[in-house]
């Protein structure tokens, strides 16, 4: 087990967020490092103004959090739409930043044309292969140049390490991602290619990751990066979680990514749970869970900077609290900005972590 002391989290986490109004967090980030935002259709068309400004001024990276996603590119078997998708890499090229495509291949969000064949019965693998190539030259060739990186596969394995069996594993076969990094690697010769999942710190599902980038690399296919998702708790995972899988994730050679960061502070509940333990923070959050959260962002940029050297990318997966997708009907607070775009203090103890770290 890796130790991990918290020193600064512990002395900052009562600064008040106004007295970094004017930092940028993209300026305080260590060279090689570059910190970004998953944006919406109101922000990358302009109609959500506060959004965009803050964006702007602290980012230097974008993801979109749904328009580049199967579903919304490729609606139907002979019909792109790239309206929305066009506006998003050109807000980030308008303002040079980095910008990210997710994803190229996943079992969610993909229109169930896709996995279907002739009479009713699923489509065979040559069906699923042809439809998969033509999908990824067809987004990835759109925007050659653009796009810095692909997430080109994500959350292909299960928790306990097996591949998940997606329709696109059941049609083709677990050679499916590495067919799905071919095409991609064909399309953009210059892109960088990454596998994207979640619950990276469970050793099991870990090693289920290790054992496909592995494969990947043994057959000599491109991949850059390995994103973790970073969809965590105030508790856990623990740090020394978070720092074995790091350490583990950069074994493979890889630049390891923080690709959707948020930390959910409501409890998993059953449906028709009483609204008082499932929603208990819906008038307001109190102080002391905010000065929780601050100390957790805290204690994970703590462990980002000490491996500067494996760690290329921090993703949030949002900008404000009111954009999150862990509020679904209940009120979360998961980001660095509240819901009247504000700055927390969580937003404060990412800055003293940068600066502390400089
Ligand atoms: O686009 C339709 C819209 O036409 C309709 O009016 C509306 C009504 O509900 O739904 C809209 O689609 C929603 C879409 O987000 C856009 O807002 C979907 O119902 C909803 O399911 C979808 O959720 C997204 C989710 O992925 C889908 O699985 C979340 O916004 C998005 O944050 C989330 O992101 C994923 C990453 O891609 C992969 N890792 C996990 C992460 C969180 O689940």
């Amino acid at each position: 087990m890796i130790r991990y002391m918290t020193s600064v989290a512990v002395a900052l986490a009562v600064l008040p967020a106004a007295a970094h109004q004017d930092v940028a967090l993209k300026d305080l980030m260590p060279k090689g490092m570059v910190i970004g935002v998953a944006i919406n259709q109101r922000q990358f068309d302009g109609a959500d103004a506060a959004a965009v400004e803050i964006i702007t001024k602290q980012f230097n990276q974008i993801s979109p959090e749904n328009v580049l996603k199967f579903q919304p590119t490729q609606p139907a078997a002979d019909r792109y739409s790239f309206d929305a998708a066009d506006r998003y890499v050109q807000f980030g090229l308008d303002r040079h930043m980095e910008v990210v495509g997710h994803n190229l291949v996943w079992h969610s969000q993909t229109g169930a044309w896709v996995f279907q064949g002739a009479d009713g019965k699923p489509a065979d693998r040559d069906t699923l292969l042809a439809r998969m190539r033509d999908h990824i030259r067809t987004v990835v060739g759109r925007y050659k140049g653009k796009i810095h990186g692909w997430d080109v596969v994500n959350e292909a394995i299960d928790e306990d390490g097996s591949m998940r069996q997606s329709p696109w594993q059941v049609g083709i076969g677990d050679d499916y991602v590495a067919k799905a990094f071919e095409f991609a690697h064909d399309a953009d010769p210059d892109a960088e290619l990454y596998y994207n999942d979640f619950n990276l710190e469970k050793p099991a599902k870990r090693a289920g990751v290790i054992k496909l980038v592995r494969d990947l690399q043994a057959r000599k296919l491109r991949i850059d990066g390995i994103g973790n998702q970073a969809h965590w708790r105030l508790e856990t995972p623990a740090i020394d979680e978070i720092e074995q899988a790091l350490v583990d994730l950069h074994g493979t050679g890889l630049k390891v990514m923080y690709s959707e960061l948020d930390i959910n502070l409501l409890p998993n509940t059953p449906r028709g749970a009483d609204p008082a333990t499932a929603n208990p923070y819906a008038s307001g959050l109190p102080d002391e869970i905010q000065q929780q959260l601050a100390r957790r962002y805290a204690d994970v940029f703590g462990v980002f900077l000490k491996h500067r050297d494996a760690v290329t990318r921090v993703t949030f997966w949002g900008l404000s609290d009111a954009d999150s997708w862990l509020n679904r009907g209940r009120m979360n607070y998961p980001l660095l900005w509240d819901r009247r775009r504000q700055p927390k203090p969580a937003f404060s103890a990412v800055v003293e972590a940068l600066k502390h770290a400089r």
